[in-house]
Parts: structure tokens; sequence; C-alpha cells
């Protein structure tokens, strides 16, 4: 594994990639609402990422259609956007979107409420992002990097929830998944020393009910395998000698 140290003039530009990013996420939460389709989601990321002088990242990525996946309720990543799928009221509604900026890519997801949703649903979102939080506790240098991964499933246990295994976090860089993989379930070994100059998307998919995932005829999109819901929640950090940098938060 050859996790790439990041210098002082490539950190800006991937913070830069990451603030802009920061700013389509803001933007499409606002636009979300019940009664518009995925399709109109993906249109509308396309264009503010490149009205900030950015490229998405997805569009094209081994043969991904669009620019934004938009994955509902059951649909836990790699939702294909449709106009033919409708947001109603409960739904809740995973954004995962990316862009290149000089040649930096930058990675975000959350996941939103359409509507007025279930508590349980809520629950779900907020202790998927409160998982997030738990993890990048560990994230500076000195700890490694599956004490992230521990802390992310410890985080979880006490709710039952089911943590994706078949996706992983990542590093982030002049490619959108570099070294190192960053599993959200619990580790036996410790894993690589984290350095400061690491930019790292750590990013838990959880489940309501069981952790198995399958994957549609469409060859992307990512469902549970019991139909519960699945929530997302992704931010590109940078590790440093004390808190890590959440580089994609306006
Ligand atoms: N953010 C996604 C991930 O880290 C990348 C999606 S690539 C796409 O897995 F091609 F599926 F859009
Ligand atoms: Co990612």
């Amino acid at each position: 594994m050859a996790i790439i140290i990041k210098t002082e003039s490539q950190i800006k530009l991937i913070r830069e990639s990451c603030r802009l990013l920061a700013i389509v996420h803001k933007e499409l939460e606002e636009f979300i609402r019940p009664g518009i389709s995925t399709r109109e989601i993906d249109i509308k990321g396309d264009s503010l990422i490149r009205k900030l002088g950015g490229i998405p990242n997805f569009l094209h990525y081994n043969g991904y259609p669009a620019s934004i996946c938009v994955s509902v309720n059951d649909e836990v990543v790699h939702g294909i956007p449709s106009k033919r799928r409708i947001l109603e009221e409960g739904d809740i509604v995973s954004l995962d979107a990316g862009m290149i900026y000089k040649g930096y890519h930058s990675d975000e997801a959350r996941t939103h409420a359409v509507g007025r949703i279930s508590p349980e649903a809520q629950q779900l979102i907020d202790v998927t992002r409160e998982s997030f939080f738990a993890g990048i506790k560990m994230a500076k240098a000195g700890n490694h990097l599956y004490d992230i991964s521990n802390a992310v499933a410890e985080y979880i246990r006490p709710y039952g929830y089911g943590i994706v295994r078949d996706l992983v976090g990542h590093g982030v860089g002049t490619k959108l998944h570099e070294d190192p993989q960053i599993p959200n379930y619990a580790q036996f070994k410790r894993g690589p020393r984290l350095r400061p100059g690491m930019t790292l998307a750590v990013e838990p998919m959880i489940n309501m009910g069981g952790a198995e995932v399958e994957w549609l005829d469409d060859n992307w999109t990512v469902v549970t395998e019991d139909g519960s819901l699945s929530a997302h929640y992704e931010n590109t950090i940078l590790i440093t000698d004390g808190e890590p940098e959440i580089l994609t938060r306006c």
C-alpha cells in the first residue's frame, strides 16, 4: 500500500477543490424536495460543478453514466439518476458527488430527508453522520488507519445497524481513488500509520437492517439485500499533527 503524502501546494489545491465541492452539496441539499426526479439533481449538480470551474469526476468513471450518484431509500450508493425516478415525501436520498479542480479530486456524500421522514429514518441518518465524527476523532498523525475503522464500528454497534463491508473509504488526490482502502468495520490489525499530508475520504455506509448488499442489473446501483434503508456520510479530510481538517465542509 503506497499512501501518498501531499505537499503544501498540492494540499492548497485539494483544499480548494473540496471547498468548492462543499458549496455544490449545500446547494443540492436546498434543491431536494418531493416531486423532483433524480435526473434533475444530476443536471443541477453537474452545472454547479462546472460553474465553479470544476469537472465532475464521477462522469464516465469506469463507465458510470452521470455526474452525481443519487441513491434512494434501500439504495446504498452509486444509484443512477433517472427522469422517471421521482422523490416522494418520506424518502431518504443519498447524494454522492465529487469534482476535479486544477487536477485535484474531492469527494463528499450526504443523505438527506425528502420532506417529513420517520424518526427511525432520521436516526439512521444522524447516527451515520455521528459515526464519521467518532471515526475521525482517531484520525491524527501517530495513530493508525484502522483506529478510524474501529471507532466507526464501535460507534455503530449499540444501534445494531449493518455496516456495509463491500465498499470502503479511500485516499484522494490526483486520482479519485488512491491507497489506502478505509474499511468502516472492525479490524484486527491497526493498519498503516497516519501521517500529516494524507488526504482521505472517510465514508461510512450504514444499513438499518443487515450489512449485506447486492448489485442491481445496471451493474452500478448497490442496494441492501433485505430492502432496509441505507445512509451515507462522507468527507475528504486532511491528516495533521492535531485535529484532522475536514476539507469538504462549508
Ligand atoms: N464517491 C464514490 C466512491 O468513493 C465514487 C463514485 S464513482 C461512480 O465510491 F462512478 F460511481 F460515480
Ligand atoms: Co468516496
